[in-house]
């Protein structure tokens, strides 16, 4: 059975617990990660330990451990649990307290951990999003564990056959329910600037990144709809699914209807850096 962290103990998934007065569980009060980890090292990890500090900060809650508590505690997990990749889930709430809105004078963080299994997706043969309007709060930036709006969104588009819904507020695109997204026009590849209407997601920038090391062009601008609805290329990203190009938007085709050239060699250059990581002595 998957080995566990919670508050200072490893121990088996079933025999970890906690107090169903938990702020997380009662209002949806803290903050998490998802960490892919390739060939048993995390990626990207000082990237998304930043961002849990900004998040934790975002939500006025002092970071329980420091950050080499953080990276032996996470170097743990990966070691006590099976497969060279793993999929590591972290969340801090605020604790267990007497229900009451605002934050109680005394009280002690809940921290957890654990790991799946990350089964690298193959070469994708393109998937079908779905628009809506985002109906999301006004402070994206945070990673919060309060996902409600996300995870109605996503159920919609996987009631219409489709994997993503793409957020729209004010005719902008924003992100998809659990990614970011890029569209491709004239051989440009362009992500929404971060806001506090986005996550700052690490594959994003990791995208950003290898395009300019490969000197491919790539922007950060605001996308309109009809940007999106007249790009040559969508491609979605996130720690899990890596870059996922759209080839049905709202059921329609997007470009030809297939993964496009660019797509193509970004995906290729990320999975290059993922294999430096692997074999990186
Ligand atoms: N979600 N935007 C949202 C709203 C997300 O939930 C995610 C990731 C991203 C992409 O961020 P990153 O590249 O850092 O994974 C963007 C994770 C995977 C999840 O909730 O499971």
């Amino acid at each position: 059975m998957a080995i566990v962290y919670l508050n200072g103990e490893f121990l088996p998934l079933a025999d970890a617990k906690i107090s169903v007065l938990d702020r997380g569980f009662i209002f949806g009060d803290g903050v998490y990660e998802v960490i892919p980890v390739y060939g048993r090292r995390l990626f990207r990890l000082q990237e998304h330990l930043q961002r849990l500090e900004n998040s934790l900060q975002g939500i006025k809650l002092v970071n329980p451990l420091t950050h080499a508590q953080w990276v032996e505690t996470l170097q743990s997990i990966v070691a006590h649990n099976p497969g060279e990749d793993q999929s590591v889930y972290l969340q801090v709430t605020r604790g267990p307290a007497k229900r009451e809105h605002n934050f109680p004078a005394k009280i002690v963080p809940t921290v957890f951990v654990m790991s799946d299994p990350l089964l690298t997706p193959p070469p994708s043969p393109g998937v079908s999003a779905i628009t809506c309007p985002d109906t999301r709060w006004q402070r994206c930036e945070i990673k919060a564990i309060t996902l409600l709006a996300n995870v109605l969104h996503r159920q919609q588009a996987v009631e219409t056959g489709a994997v993503e819904a793409i957020l729209i507020r004010d005719d902008h695109v924003m992100e998809g329910a659990a990614s970011n997204v890029f569209i491709v026009q004239r051989n440009v590849a362009i992500t929404p600037p971060k806001s506090q209407f986005i996550l700052p997601g690490i594959t994003r920038d990791l995208v950003l990144e290898v395009m300019q090391v490969a000197n491919l062009a790539c922007r950060e601008e605001h996308i309109t709809i009809a940007q999106l609805r007249t790009a040559d290329e969508i491609w979605l990203t996130s720690s899990t699914r890596e870059i996922l190009p759209v080839i049905r938007l709202d059921k329609r085709l997007v470009g030809r209807g297939q993964p496009g050239p660019l797509w193509q060699q970004v995906w290729q250059l990320y999975q290059d850096y993922k294999q430096r990581l692997r074999t990186y002595a």
